[in-house]
């Protein structure tokens, strides 16, 4: 772990716990994911500087409504959620550029509670950035922030301030890029973060029309084909792959069984790809898919159950007005 030399009471302090070339764990992903016999590579793998640039140009596409529906669910309720809460931290899982959450550091700072912010991101530049932005927009606010994989590094989040409550923020839908079994063992970790008096703020996408949904992950400009293919050029860059991009296409469909989206890379041709770094050769058969997100969308049910299965008792059901997306806060049950 590395800790940035800081002035004693500088409102800015970072922590990495991503030590120089284990960024997030790509070599084990690689050696694990691409001699399955079904090829697949976790999400997670994405977001290098281009692919945190295309994410956000996912949010901006007319078909992509989650980011839209979340923002608006915040305007609508940030400051009933500040009151519920009276959070003095903000512990963010998957901060990116906190874009949307503003409305929540807004209405926390306007309720006189906010002391502290903790982004957690494994794109360190996202960190720094957003943590340099925000201490000039809110006078008075330290940022703590976390450079590290939120599914190994949860215990690099700093002790909760003395005196005051947390809410952790995990938003866009990213707890539904984790597949059934992890999600539950990832939400039991964030729950022993929590005290009985504070709360989980989670955003879900919810089950609708197979068609609104499969736009949402192809879009007719192409950035989210732009975005899948971006994990080959992360493998190019950071292993010493020879892929070529252009020979693989993007792939997004609605699973109805499991009710989530997928993505997946195609080989257009038959083609060995050499992983020089790992010293390993992957073949594709010609159509040969590999899977590299899944998305799932939930129900209201759903969301209940894996929270209860966590030791998290659903609190508050917050969505838009066109039912697209919810906003969940929780609370660890009675007597866990
Ligand atoms: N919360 C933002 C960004 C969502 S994109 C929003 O709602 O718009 C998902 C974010 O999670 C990215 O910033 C990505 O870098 C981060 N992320 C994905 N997997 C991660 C992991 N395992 N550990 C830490 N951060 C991760
Ligand atoms: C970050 N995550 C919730 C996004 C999603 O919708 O599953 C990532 C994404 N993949 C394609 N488009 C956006």
């Amino acid at each position: 772990m590395q800790t940035d030399a800081g002035i004693a009471d500088a409102p800015i302090k970072i922590e990495s716990f991503l030590a120089p070339g284990d960024e997030r764990s790509l070599a084990d992903d690689v050696l694990d994911g691409l001699t399955r016999p079904f090829k697949e590579l976790p999400p997670k793998h994405f977001y290098d500087t281009r692919g945190a640039e295309l994410f956000d140009r996912i949010c901006d596409l007319p078909e992509y409504y989650p980011t839209r529906a979340e923002r608006a669910i915040l305007r609508e309720q940030a400051q009933r959620i500040a009151a519920l809460t009276g959070a003095g931290e903000l512990v963010e899982l998957g901060s990116g550029t906190a874009a949307k959450t503003r409305v929540l550091l807004d209405a926390l700072h306007s309720h006189g509670s906010l002391r502290r912010y903790v982004p957690i991101d494994v794109t360190e530049a996202m960190v720094r950035d957003c943590a340099a932005d925000l201490v000039g927009e809110y006078p008075g606010l330290q940022v703590h922030g976390v450079i590290g994989d939120f599914e190994r590094h949860l215990d690099g989040v700093p002790e909760p301030l003395a005196g005051g409550s947390r809410l952790i923020a995990f938003l866009g839908g990213t707890i539904g890029n984790f597949p059934p079994g992890s999600r539950r063992r990832f939400l039991r970790q964030i729950a022993s973060l929590l005290r009985p008096q504070d709360h989980l703020l989670m955003g879900t996408d919810l089950v609708k029309d197979p068609e609104v949904l499969e736009a949402a992950y192809d879009d007719s400009a192409g950035v989210t084909a732009e975005f899948n293919r971006n994990v080959l050029h992360v493998l190019n860059r950071e292993l010493d792959a020879d892929f070529d991009p252009a020979a693989f296409e993007h792939v997004a469909l609605f699973d109805r069984q499991h009710e989530w989206i997928e993505m997946r890379l195609r080989s257009q041709r038959e083609q060995t790809v050499s992983v020089k770094a790992l010293a390993l050769s992957v073949h594709f058969e010609q159509g040969e898919e590999m899977r590299t997100e899944i998305s799932a969308k939930f129900t209201r049910g759903r969301v209940q159950d894996d929270l209860a299965a966590a030791g998290l008792e659903l609190t508050h059901w917050l969505t838009d007005p066109d039912g697209l997306f919810a906003l969940t806060l929780s609370q660890p049950l009675e007597g866990r």
